[in-house]
């Protein structure tokens, strides 16, 4: 028999009170994380409706904890796209450790101070030899740092602050960053949200392998100096979002070098393939970038709400953020000691830093390298086979984890064919056992904008059998290309 719950829930909960409020909530999460290799990949029929049922008033008082996990568990949480499925293959999906939630709940209940260093030593420590570990897998030397945040997004924001600090100082008129066709929209963003006109960002082409064309970038480069725009960064790709393409990155660093600009890589999707030796091999040259983006919450399967920024010279970062108050305590002298207030736009944190820590130290860096080892087969795998479906098309192979494919049955016109390839996703998605996207992008073979399918195999939940539904399903949606 469970115990009754004091109702209202006192603020000050008592140790035993949090233990059977955190019994409640696995009573709920056991059977969820059991069931998920059942559960559909996504379910939206009422999305309206529950919605709705969430715009309601602030409660005056207290209700029955069960109540609340009712409403949670059975109205909210199902109508959902479901990326801690294993079918989940859209989007670039992670999964969702649950081990996280238990770095969470510590971090949430001793509820330490970590945007300086003093307050939590330990913990801030244990954050910074996150960092270092990463370092060392991007290659880096121990003059590089870092700062652990909540996405790619605000990893590419704070690389951008740094580059612009960097280049271009306080005066930033007439400043120019490039990136390529396949850029994530959190690089154009980034621009503007670090006081950059739209026109600041040129989208530079990309060759037949979805790769930055370098000479088009140079010639970029060369053509905004003598119109006496100030190019000061590079933001190379090594993972794209759209097809999971690495530039050059060794190429692009000669060019950064040879003209002075900072070289950023956005590796939120692609980063955490560096603990595999073919990750090392797709994304050689990263090493010499100034800064990196990753996304734990993807490549290291996180929930989400942790991205990270790496950069060479931790200098550089705190260049750019770092402030004084008379209120706050003085910085550390000492270089192993960061204050994170310094080196990012955040003053009060949470222990962000355990939420890697945590899952890395119970589960060891092996078992990550075996599952994205596993998903880099599984990626390969499946196209090789989705290939030898009729009348499909490659159209980006996995260089990582995530290829792009079209279905081109003879007779059909572009438009026709884009048609057919998103009635062919909804057959696919609608069997719920696998959810798949798509984009339209330049295809290079075509020279034209065209809808392709994509597969991103990154949950480390998502196992052989998954690929061999994937080929069922797609098999079928494709078998009557007029219907
Ligand atoms: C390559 C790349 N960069 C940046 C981002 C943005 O990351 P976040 O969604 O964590 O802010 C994404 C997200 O999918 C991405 O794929």
């Amino acid at each position: 028999m469970p115990r009754p719950f004091r109702h209202p829930a006192p603020l000050e909960l008592g140790g035993a009170e949090l233990r059977d409020l955190v019994s409640a909530c696995m009573d709920r999460l056991a059977p969820f994380l059991d069931g998920l290799n059942e559960q559909p990949t996504h379910s939206l029929d009422g999305s309206h409706k529950v919605a709705r049922a969430f715009d309601e008033p602030m409660p005056e008082r207290g209700v029955p904890f069960r109540r609340v996990l009712a409403r949670l568990f059975d109205r909210a949480i199902p109508v959902s796209l479901n990326p801690a499925s294993p079918g989940y293959l859209g989007y670039i999906p992670g999964g969702g450790l649950p081990s996280t939630a238990l770095a969470d709940l510590i971090a949430d209940v001793t509820n330490r101070y970590t945007g300086l260093w003093m307050p939590a030593p330990g913990l801030v420590q244990l954050e910074i030899s996150v960092i270092r570990w990463f370092c060392s897998l991007a290659g880096y030397g121990p003059s590089a740092g870092g700062w652990i945040c909540s996405g790619g997004s605000m990893a590419n924001l704070a690389a951008v602050v740094a580059a612009r600090e960097a280049k271009l100082g306080e005066d930033i008129a007439g400043g120019v960053l490039y990136t390529s066709e396949g850029a994530h929209h959190s690089v154009a963003k980034a621009a503007r949200v670090a006081g950059l006109p739209r026109r600041a960002t040129r989208v530079v082409p990309v060759d037949a392998s979805f790769r930055l064309q370098r000479d088009a970038l140079a010639k970029a480069i060369a053509e905004d100096r003598t119109a006496g725009r100030r190019p000061f960064l590079v933001v190379a790709q090594a993972g794209s979002t759209p097809v999971g393409a690495v530039d050059d990155l060794a190429a692009l660093a000669d060019l950064c070098a040879a003209e002075g600009l900072w070289l950023h890589v956005d590796a939120a999707y692609g980063g955490f393939f560096l603990l595999t030796e073919r990750g090392r091999s797709s994304l050689a040259g990263i090493e010499r970038a100034d800064s990196i983006a990753l996304d734990p919450h993807k490549g290291l399967f996180l929930p989400y709400g942790t991205g990270c920024l790496l950069v060479k010279e931790r200098a550089t970062l705190r260049a750019a953020f770092s402030e004084t108050a008379a209120y706050l305590p003085p910085s550390q002298e000492d270089a192993d000691h960061w204050d994170f207030a310094d080196l990012s736009p955040e003053l009060s944190r949470p222990a962000r830093g355990l939420r890697i820590w945590l899952p890395l130290w119970l589960h060891g860096a092996s078992a990550f390298r075996a599952a994205l080892d596993e998903k880099l087969d599984l990626a390969r795998d499946a196209a090789a086979r989705v290939r030898a479906l009729p009348g499909v098309r490659i159209v980006a192979e996995p260089e990582l984890s995530l290829f792009a494919f079209r279905v081109e049955p003879p007779g059909m016109n572009t438009a026709e064919l884009d048609a057919f390839n998103r009635r062919v996703l909804a057959r696919v998605n609608q069997r719920k056992r696998l959810l798949l996207t798509g984009t339209t992008l330049r295809d290079p073979a075509l020279g034209e904008d065209v809808f392709v399918l994509r597969v991103c195999v990154l949950c480390f939940r998502t196992h052989a059998d998954r690929i061999d539904m994937l080929l069922e399903d797609l098999a079928e949606a494709i078998a009557d290309p007029r219907g």
